[in-house]
């Protein structure tokens, strides 16, 4: 059978994506960051669809010539509808549909957190693949889900949070603790030298498998300016520690409740998604469930934060299934599984 090649296009937040995988193995994966965000403490929406703008020519072209393929050996173009931030979707929607129309190929419309999941069905020699149905625990900026996965194109959502996301949690806490966004890796490399149990901070009691994190962001704003009443160095002579501190409290808080779910369900096949799904210490518990009897499954690096290469297989599927997009659809900022 002749091999699917599919050129996959993500801007959903601020990074500008573009890769090619040929029957799900990656050929090129170019990722452009924005450091423009650093200094806001957030991602400016406007910043990034402009950056966006002037990076995905260079990193589409890049993803190309890394592949060694021409433009003709491409079989459809899948690029992200949502969710994520519209300036910065429309940017990666209009440079794929016109590059569709100009090539006379399919466009595919991937979802961008289904895409997060099924990052764990790219070959790469390096990670394993999951058998359905399988869980799995989807952790990025904008959301936290837990998913039965039955199929490439089935997925049911059993649990997620009522307020914030991980990423998120992980984002603001860094924030208080005077470190630049995205914090969450900077406090996961704090927290390696860090005492976990130095601080308790409050975590949620919410029913079924939902999550919420809004509680734990507050715990640690007001246990903070507590102890800088007293000593106005507190944070930077304690910064390991409490890097340490909120990151068990917000891994805890995810754990509990993949426990739960694993009991609930019966299946002991667990995967991890999303951005939040690099930190280190969730990586660790995860694997810990092996001694429970599970089978994990852990995304390598660079196929947990955003990433065209999880867009690609999500558009490889979905060119099986033959469904394809059309040049009329608007991006969604907000958009369901
Ligand atoms: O999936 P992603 O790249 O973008 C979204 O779709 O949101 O996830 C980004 C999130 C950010 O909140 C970032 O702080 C978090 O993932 N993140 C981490 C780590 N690496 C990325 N959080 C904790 N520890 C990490 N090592
Ligand atoms: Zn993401």
């Amino acid at each position: 059978m002749k091999p699917i090649t599919i050129l996959g296009i993500e801007s959903s937040c601020d990074d500008t994506s573009a890769a090619v995988l040929r029957d799900r193995c990656v050929l090129s994966n170019i990722i452009a960051n924005q450091s423009v965000h650093e200094k806001y403490g957030g991602v400016v929406p406007e910043l990034a669809s402009r950056a966006h703008q002037s990076n995905i020519v260079p990193v589409v072209d890049q993803a190309i010539q890394q592949a060694g393929i021409s433009l003709n050996e491409i079989d459809a173009i899948a690029y992200t509808l949502g969710p994520g931030l519209m300036g910065a979707l429309m940017v990666g929607s209009s440079f794929a549909k016109g590059l569709s129309l100009g090539l006379n190929i399919p466009l595919i419309e991937a979802h961008h957190m289904k895409a997060h999941v099924l990052a764990h069905l790219i070959l790469d020699k390096d990670q394993e693949n999951p058998e359905f149905p399988f869980l799995c625990l989807t952790v990025s900026g904008g959301h936290t889900q837990l998913l039965i996965v039955k199929s490439p194109t089935e997925f049911e959502i059993i649990g997620q949070t009522r307020d914030d996301a991980a990423g998120e949690a992980f984002d603001k806490t860094a924030k208080i603790i005077g470190l630049p966004y995205p914090g969450g890796p900077l406090i996961d490399k704090y927290a390696l030298k860090g005492d976990p149990n130095k601080f308790k901070f409050s975590k949620p009691s919410i029913p079924d498998l939902d999550f919420s994190f809004s509680g734990i962001k507050t715990s640690v704003l007001y246990s903070v300016r507590n102890h800088v009443k007293e000593n106005p160095s507190f944070i930077d002579e304690n910064r390991h520690d409490l890097s340490a501190s909120i990151q068990k409290t917000i891994v805890d808080t995810l754990m509990n409740k993949v426990h739960d779910a694993i009991e609930q369900t019966g299946i002991k096949s667990i995967a991890i998604a999303g951005g939040v799904s690099a930190n280190s210490a969730l990586r660790k518990a995860i694997l810990d469930l092996r001694i429970a009897g599970c089978e994990v499954f852990i995304p390598k690096f660079e196929y947990c934060t955003d990433n065209a290469a999880m867009i690609a297989v999500h558009g490889h599927y979905l060119y099986l299934d033959k469904t394809f997009g059309n040049l009329s659809s608007a991006p969604k900022a907000r958009y369901a599984i």
